[in-house]
């Protein structure tokens, strides 16, 4: 619930393709699980490959570690070879869905295309983690429209009702580990948060975008995850390639506990 997410920060951890077999998913998944538990000012997401999805739902217990879907389709069934539907990833109690994330843009998702898949997996009761960022960042601000024109067009097809269910995360593509060209810092995503609830005010009112989680994404690893927390004001962050790697993921997920327990 999101007074609850208030409070308790969001680390979501998204695989990508990876790892490479099931059994170092039930290995990762079992070691994240563990070292979670204890840290009450946290839920963990494991955003999984789809096929490792059912297996691991069988170790979930309890709220601290919990899984997602890195995509999903916009249709409930029918004849979509290869994809995967709301319906599909609800049935195995997975909560959660990354949409819009910049690696399926630029693959050639279109704004059009997100949007629908959002509104299906709304409608489905599925928390949406809904991705938005500029692939560049200007220096005369263009990068604010790209940002309000990925999230009113993400958004413009959606009931009020189901908003409570969405949670935006601001992950600047420049600044994803695979391709960083520099590192954002947690002042200017706090000024990026701020235009983001405004931009959700306008297209859901003020005590709505009030209340929705806003993450960052992008390059976080357990040196500045708690910053963000603590001096950008995160309500989460996405987490790619240090949510692979335990020795990292662990003191991660301690340092947004700690930082957590300060707001
Ligand atoms: P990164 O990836 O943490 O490796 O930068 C984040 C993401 O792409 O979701």
């Amino acid at each position: 619930m999101p007074s609850e997410r208030k409070i308790k920060k969001l680390v979501v951890a998204n695989w990508k393709m990876n790892p490479a077999s099931f059994a170092d998913a039930l290995r990762m998944f079992t070691e994240i699980k563990k070292g979670a538990s204890r840290m009450a000012n946290v839920q963990v997401v494991i955003c999984a490959p789809d096929l490792y999805l059912s297996g691991l739902s069988e170790l979930v217990s309890g709220h601290r570690t919990v899984l997602g879907a890195q995509d999903c389709f916009y249709e409930r069934s029918g004849a979509y070879t290869g994809e995967v539907s709301p319906v599909q990833i609800a049935s195995l109690k997975i909560n959660y869905v990354i949409l819009g994330h910049s690696e399926r843009r630029s693959l050639g998702e279109a704004d059009e295309v997100v949007s629908r898949k959002v509104s299906a997996a709304l409608r489905e009761g599925l928390q949406v983690i809904l991705c938005v960022g500029e692939t560049e960042r200007d220096a005369d601000g263009k990068y604010f429209d790209t940002i309000k024109a990925q999230l009113e067009s993400a958004l413009n097809n959606i009931p009020r009702r189901y908003f409570l269910n969405l949670i935006v995360t601001y992950e600047p593509v420049w600044a994803i580990s695979t391709h960083a060209t520099k590192e954002e810092n947690p002042a200017d995503f706090l000024s990026v948060s701020i235009f983001i609830r405004k931009v959700l005010a306008g297209i859901a009112g003020k005590e709505v975008a009030g209340k929705l989680p806003v993450l960052y994404g992008g390059s976080v690893d357990e040196r500045n995850a708690g910053v963000y927390i603590s001096e950008g004001g995160a309500d989460g962050l996405l987490v790619g390639r240090a949510s692979l790697l335990i020795d990292s993921f662990l003191p991660l997920i301690k340092s947004v506990n700690d930082a957590a327990s300060h707001t």
